[in-house]
């Protein structure tokens, strides 16, 4: 976020000739409110229809019959420094109001969830993260960029870089998973995709990442739910990806709902103040999560709003979204000295910083032309979201090598979620987004002339038994799209029990029970445990919420036109007792094993399902060779891969390290590179991995960094759960 002097000199003389007023303005964002009919904001209408205490058509309606206030006259007054607000029609008129009815001028900067696409979907990050794919993850985030605005959006909640181990948590969904170096490398790709392409203002937009710190951990993955943990397992896991992604530019920072040991992130000042801007030297601001600095007093942190404003100002929450506390009682706390004008100032000067940086206030408009871009979705758009949904899809199992289906076999479509628009989109998406969603079906036509759909049943409801019958006597092959309702995963919909929800066991029993050979492609936002389903399903196809491309993406896998390449960013727990479940955990005194008196379940086994890193081909790959060298500054590992399949296909090929002896209990791996190759068949590729020394140390709990003496074991492999080792002693 580089600024001209020029440019840090006119914030200088705004801030010279701002009121106290007006900078307090700066520091409150606004989301329209629904006025007449329906007295609660907008953004808590969105939530009841996502948890549905309203359905999406009660939604709809009250959104074409609510007036809506949209802050006038607080804009005209210098009060609104920011809104969340979608329409460029709506955005030009407010801004209008900002620029030119406004003392000051100031534009505003208007900002929004666009989570995966905004006008294009792409898949939920938990899938696109297991693409292992860096610079998709990149091109996906800038094409996003550029779509949302050229609608006037300049500022996305995204990226959400939780690390996340606990799939009951419904929010696993929107962050690359349980591993801190895959996660720091897309929090990364993120960034430089939102944020680097500066050759016009109409190509990038400030990313916030998101959830600052540690929500993943939510207890029992419960959401909103408490965070204890030491805190070298908070350096070293939950705070790696937003570290990275500060290094890599990162304009803002939301904080997250939880409190971390105690202490809300939105009031801690040890996190905001001495660790994001002191210690990783954070230039942006920090915004709230909504309402987030009232809740401080539900927490019982906070004794009133006049409480909760000052406490969170002085920590260093720089944005209040959604309470007005700030505008509402920081000027008399200014008054009665409780908050220094230096604290103030410190956070204007960040919000205006990243205003200038965006160069809102010299193109604070969107243009007629921008307005019509994407009216129809371009081409390259499309096939952008068909190839990011096509990298994410994960094959589980392949029994008897059942896929691919070849074309011309009659395939029986069975599955509710086959054939809605709604559902593939996955959590954040907006209902204007669903006009180009190509269904699974739909897909399926395409690609298959013999294939048939039977809905049968779905996550929620009773089973059709003439369609299941009617399924069994038709196909050659029976394709079961079933899984999880979007509104299953995301905010607020953590799950105690991650099987896959309602009937829907049951119709693959049915199923299974026609003798004819059952493909499961898994549409969902977690993990989910499927115990059963890998024991008598012959073939899963985990597919996520893959965007508007969806449909031909499962189709091409399903067909083999596609040679599966995706790999799981999140373990898979066989049951959900299991929960939380991860490759990287710390070595016990007793690893699980046969033996009793070990760190284990009776009733489950060892470890994950489906591990991190885990997923098939169409083709097969073995390893060989894995050796070690110890250089002067870095360990250099390389490892040959050899296609041993007949078909070309891509493996990543994963680097782990484990420190063996240390001052501190270390994980069994930890991920410290990965390689994506293609590989012909029979074809040999070597892959070599350079780990510099300075990253293989850890922090302790006291946050000094540690690079200890001794035994190391490197692992490569395609899969946390299958690597070839090697061991090295190592000085420093
Ligand atoms: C969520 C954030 C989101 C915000 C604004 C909150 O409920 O936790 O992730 O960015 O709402 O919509």
């Amino acid at each position: 976020m580089k600024l001209t002097d020029a440019q840090k000199q006119r914030i200088e003389d705004l801030l010279q000739q701002m009121t106290l007023e007006e900078k307090i303005g700066q520091m409150n964002q606004e989301s329209p409110s629904i006025v007449g009919g329906f007295d609660v904001p907008f953004e808590e209408l969105i939530e009841m229809m996502t948890d549905g205490r309203i359905t999406k058509e009660e939604f709809g309606n009250i959104m074409s019959n609510a007036k809506q206030d949209f802050h006038e006259d607080e804009i005209r007054k210098g009060l609104v420094g920011s809104l969340m607000v979608q329409d460029p029609v709506k955005v030009n008129e407010l801004q209008k109001i900002a620029m030119e009815e406004s003392r000051l001028g100031i534009p505003i900067i208007f900002g929004l969830d666009v989570i995966h696409g905004f006008r294009s979907v792409y898949p939920i990050a938990i899938a696109e993260a297991g693409s292992f794919d860096t610079d998709l993850m990149e091109r996906t985030a800038a094409m996003a960029a550029k779509e949302s605005r050229s609608a006037g959006v300049a500022w996305h909640f995204a990226p959400m870089v939780d690390v996340a181990r606990d799939a009951r948590w419904g929010r696993v969904s929107e962050g690359p998973g349980e591993d801190p170096y895959l996660g720091s490398q897309f929090a990364r790709a993120k960034i430089r995709g939102l944020q680097n392409d500066q050759s016009s203002t109409e190509n990038y937009v400030a990313a916030c990442l998101k959830h600052y710190v540690g929500y993943g951990a939510c207890e029992s993955g419960r959401d909103y739910n408490t965070v204890s943990m030491a805190m070298h397992v908070f350096y070293n896991n939950y705070l790696k990806p937003f570290e990275a992604a500060v290094d890599e530019g990162a304009a803002t920072v939301m904080a997250a709902f939880n409190d971390l040991n105690g202490t809300p992130c939105t009031v801690n000042r040890f996190l905001l103040r001495d660790i994001l801007k002191d210690s990783c030297g954070f230039p942006g601001f920090v915004v709230s999560d909504a309402n987030a600095i009232r809740e401080c007093e539900v927490h019982g942190i906070c004794a009133d709003d006049m409480d909760a404003a000052i406490q969170a100002a002085n920590a260093g929450m720089d944005m209040d979204m959604g309470t007005e506390i700030y505008l509402k009682n920081l000027k008399e706390a200014v008054a009665d000295g409780k908050v220094s004008m230096e604290v103030i100032d410190e956070a204007v000067r960040r919000i205006l910083s990243v205003k200038m940086w965006l160069g809102l206030f010299d193109h604070p408009y969107v243009t007629e032309e921008a307005m019509k871009r994407y009216e129809t979705l371009p081409e390259e758009h499309t096939s952008l979201a068909r190839e990011a949904a096509e990298k994410s899809i994960v094959l589980l199992k392949n029994e008897g090598n059942i896929l691919p289906i070849d074309r011309n076999a009659k395939v029986s479509l069975v599955g509710n979620l086959a054939d809605n628009k709604e559902e593939i989109i996955g959590a954040w998406a907006m209902s204007w987004q669903e006009k180009d969603c190509v269904t699974i079906l739909e897909g399926m036509k395409a690609e298959f002339p013999n294939v048939q759909y039977f809905p049968c049943g779905g996550p929620e409801g009773d089973l059709n038994m003439d369609q299941i019958i009617k399924a069994g006597d038709y196909g050659d092959v029976i394709v079961a799209v079933l899984g999880e309702l979007v509104s299953m995963s995301g905010e607020a919909s953590s799950r105690a029990d991650i099987t896959i929800p309602g009937r829907q066991r049951e119709l693959l029993e049915m199923l299974l029970t026609t003798g004819k050979p059952v493909v499961l492609v898994l549409m969902n936002g977690r993990p989910l445990a499927l115990d059963w389903e890998a024991q008598y399903v012959p073939a899963i196809v985990e597919a996520w919420h893959l965007g508007i491309q969806m449909g031909p993406a499962v189709a091409h896998v399903l067909s083999g036109a596609v040679n599966p390449e995706g790999r799981l960013s999140s373990s898979f727990p066989a049951f959900t007792g299991q929960c939380p479940v991860y490759y990287n955990h710390p070595n016990t005194g007793r690893p699980g094993s046969k033996s009793k008196f070990t760190s284990r379940y009776l009733d489950a086994p060892l470890g994950a399902l489906y591990p991190f890193g885990y997923g098939l081909s169409y083709t097969t790959f073995a390893y060989s060779d894995l050796k070690v060298e110890n250089k002067e500054a870095v360990i250099e590992a390389c490892v040959t891969v050899t296609n041993t399949g007949d078909r070309a296909g891509k493996e990543t090929v994963q680097f782990y390290m484990q420190d063996v002896t240390a001052s501190l209990v270390r994980p069994v791996k930890e991920l410290k590179g990965f390689e994506k190759v293609s590989l012909e068949p029979g074809e040999s590729k070597t892959v070599c991995f350079w780990l510099e020394k300075k990253d293989m140390g850890f922090w302790n709990n006291e946050h000094v960094y540690c690079l200890e003496d001794g035994k190391f074991r490197f692992y490569a492999g395609g899969s946390s759960g299958d690597c070839l080792m090697a061991e090295a002693a190592i000085r420093f």
